[in-house]
């Protein structure tokens, strides 16, 4: 079967999207970036079709080689992202801005700029991204963080449209509160019940990268579980 390059394997959600996708019998192209991430990863799924590859997306070079040397590309899940800086904007500092942007805007334009063109050459693709009910409707808070998301979700309607004449297809899934392991330290059994479990996220992208969803593209799928929209 043709593999799906994925981003934020290793983070929260990526471990029940990984599980998911390898059912569906499709092969990984995994890029993390700590030498760590890959260890955790390789005896996670020891034995499964998974290439895992060190990759810093923010740099250009770095996700042009992975993208060049995965091979039979299908399409792209990108998962990786990163909070920083729960701070006003009146507060925001320049670094939170850089690393923020450099996460989610600048990433999500190397990849899909990367991945795009080898889509639209084959005729046929799907590519799922992550974004965050915050960017939707923002609060004073994490303002950057809120923006920073923005760009990724704007970033993948756009691709949608590039996409659209050769059955290259982009869709956004926009989580409030995912249940990973980090968010669920220290919270409450109700608040936990509101959040969303990656276990479904995991099942709307294996629908998603799949051709039941072959009429579906340029489209936002808040999955905010309990929590308001
Ligand atoms: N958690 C939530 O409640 C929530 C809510 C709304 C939206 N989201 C979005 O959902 C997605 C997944 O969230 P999560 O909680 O699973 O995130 P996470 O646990 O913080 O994981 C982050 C992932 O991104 C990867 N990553 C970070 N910087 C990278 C870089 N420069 N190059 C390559 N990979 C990099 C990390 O790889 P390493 O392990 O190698 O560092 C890790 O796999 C993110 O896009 C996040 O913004 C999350």
């Amino acid at each position: 079967m043709a593999s799906l390059l994925i981003t934020g394997a290793s983070g929260g959600l990526g471990p029940a999207v990984v599980a998911r996708l390898l059912r569906d019998g499709w092969s990984l192209s995994v890029a993390v970036h700590n030498a760590h991430s890959v260890e955790k990863l390789q005896s996670q799924f020891s034995g499964s079709a998974l290439q895992i590859h060190q990759v810093d997306i923010t740099r250009r070079d770095q996700v042009r080689r992975w993208v060049q040397s995965s091979h039979e590309i299908y399409g792209l899940v990108h998962l990786a992202g990163g909070f920083r800086g729960a701070s006003q904007l009146s507060d925001a500092q320049e670094a939170d801005f850089e690393f923020l942007f450099g996460l989610h805007a600048r990433a999500t334009y190397y990849l899909l700029a990367e991945v795009l063109p080898i889509l639209k050459q084959k005729g046929e693709g799907a590519i799922v991204t992550i974004s965050a009910r915050t960017a939707i409707r923002p609060g004073k808070e994490a303002a950057l963080y809120a923006a920073s998301k923005a760009a990724e979700l704007t970033l993948t309607l756009a691709a949608a449209e590039e996409g659209r004449p050769f059955q290259v297809r982009a869709n956004c899934i926009v989580p409030a509160v995912i249940r990973t392991p980090a968010n669920m330290q220290g919270a409450s059994e109700k608040e936990i019940a509101k959040w969303t479990d990656p276990q479904d996220i995991a099942e709307l992208i294996a629908f998603l990268v799949s051709d039941r969803a072959k009429s579906i593209t340029g489209t936002i799928f808040p999955m905010y579980g309990g929590l308001s929209a």
